[in-house]
């Protein structure tokens, strides 16, 4: 861990989020004809790529995110891989980019990964981040589908993705913007989504906001997503998320989560959610607990909600027993103390 130590040391918040990378990293191009090279592990550094290459000017490609723990065997495994490179491969469709071998790719991440086993952080809240993306790299200025494409896959130690960790967030909802529709790319994991976020988050920022929580697209009534994130509300003894209806993310965490409250008998469902329900239950004391859900956060909880320059409490604005509970399931799996009925973990 040596080298990623910071000045508050190397556990969860000393390392952040994203800003230190192991130092190899995968690379694959992709040539209409030829097709897919195999990924092939060199050493970390920058990209040269011509200043016409398609990704720059429109924006044609997608990534993924997943994460690598080292458990107490000394064995590094990574959560739900192959449900992350299907939907790598489920955002290539979308934006036209020609689809990976999903063994290849997995043998390729779990070469990355062992090669760089050294940099998985094993301090409680850390991981090792994967970040595989696809760019398209044909010089050519058309709007069009490119002819070539770069694969590459970068490690980042990582703590906790919000600084507040498991503490509650205040959360603004946002009216104006929006984040996507459906029939748009909001279901796929591309860069726009996330740029097309940023002034909302800026504005959330200046109201003392940690996130945005983004509502539908055509009537600003129905909540989407919080952040980069999935968004559960538990009202009574019911938990509802919002269902995959094309503008949402289907979320590998939010998947999990699903299946760990179904199995624990609580009442999870899938349906539309007007805000107007979230602000009555916050109202009258319904809304017990909001969370996000995401691969970076795992379980992020939300504390309170700006809405039309009111602040609504949700819950005690303490992080919720349901929050915690599966926090610490999911944890639990991840790092291997806890057992792993699902096969979610995946020996590199
Ligand atoms: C995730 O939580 O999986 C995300 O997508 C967050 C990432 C954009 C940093």
């Amino acid at each position: 861990m040596g080298q990623y130590e910071t000045e508050s040391g190397s556990g969860a918040g000393g390392l952040g989020f994203g800003r230190y990378f192991t130092p190899h990293m995968l690379i694959a191009d992709y040539e209409e004809g030829t097709g897919w090279q195999a990924p092939r592990i060199v050493p970390y550094g920058p990209l040269a790529l011509d200043p016409a290459a398609k990704v720059f000017h429109y924006g044609q490609t997608v990534f993924e995110g997943m994460k690598a723990y080292k458990w107490k065997d000394g064995q590094a495994r990574l959560f739900r891989p192959r449900d992350h490179i299907r939907r790598l491969n489920r955002s290539c469709e979308r934006m036209c980019v020609p689809p990976l071998d999903e063994a290849l790719l997995l043998d390729a991440v779990r070469g990355l990964v062992a090669a760089d086993r050294d940099g998985i952080p094993d301090d409680p809240g850390t991981a090792l981040y994967v970040r595989p993306f696809v760019i398209a790299t044909e010089p050519m200025l058309g709007v069009a589908p490119s002819r070539t494409y770069r694969f590459v896959a970068i490690c980042s130690p990582v703590g906790a993705y919000y600084p507040e960790g498991m503490r509650p967030v205040p959360i603004y909802v946002e009216t104006e913007h929006v984040r996507a529709v459906a029939g748009g790319v909001g279901d796929a994991k591309t860069a726009g989504n996330y740029a097309a976020g940023l002034k909302a988050q800026e504005a959330a920022a200046r109201l003392g906001c940690s996130q945005v929580l983004w509502l539908d697209g055509i009537e600003r009534k129905y909540v989407e997503e919080v952040g980069s994130m999935n968004v559960f509300f538990r009202f009574g003894d019911e938990v509802v998320t919002p269902p995959l209806g094309g503008s949402i993310l289907a979320g590998v965490t939010r998947d999990a989560i699903l299946r760990l409250l179904r199995e624990w008998g609580i009442a999870a469902r899938e349906r539309p959610i007007e805000i107007g329900e979230v602000v009555a239950g916050s109202r009258d004391g319904s809304l017990a607990e909001a969370f996000g859900t995401g691969t970076a956060a795992v379980v992020s909880p939300i504390g309170s909600l700006h809405w039309r320059g009111e602040r609504l409490a949700v819950g005690r604005g303490e992080a919720g027993e349901l929050s915690r509970r599966l926090y610490g399931a999911l944890d639990g799996i991840q790092r291997g103390w806890l057992p792993d009925a699902h096969g979610w973990m995946e020996l590199v």
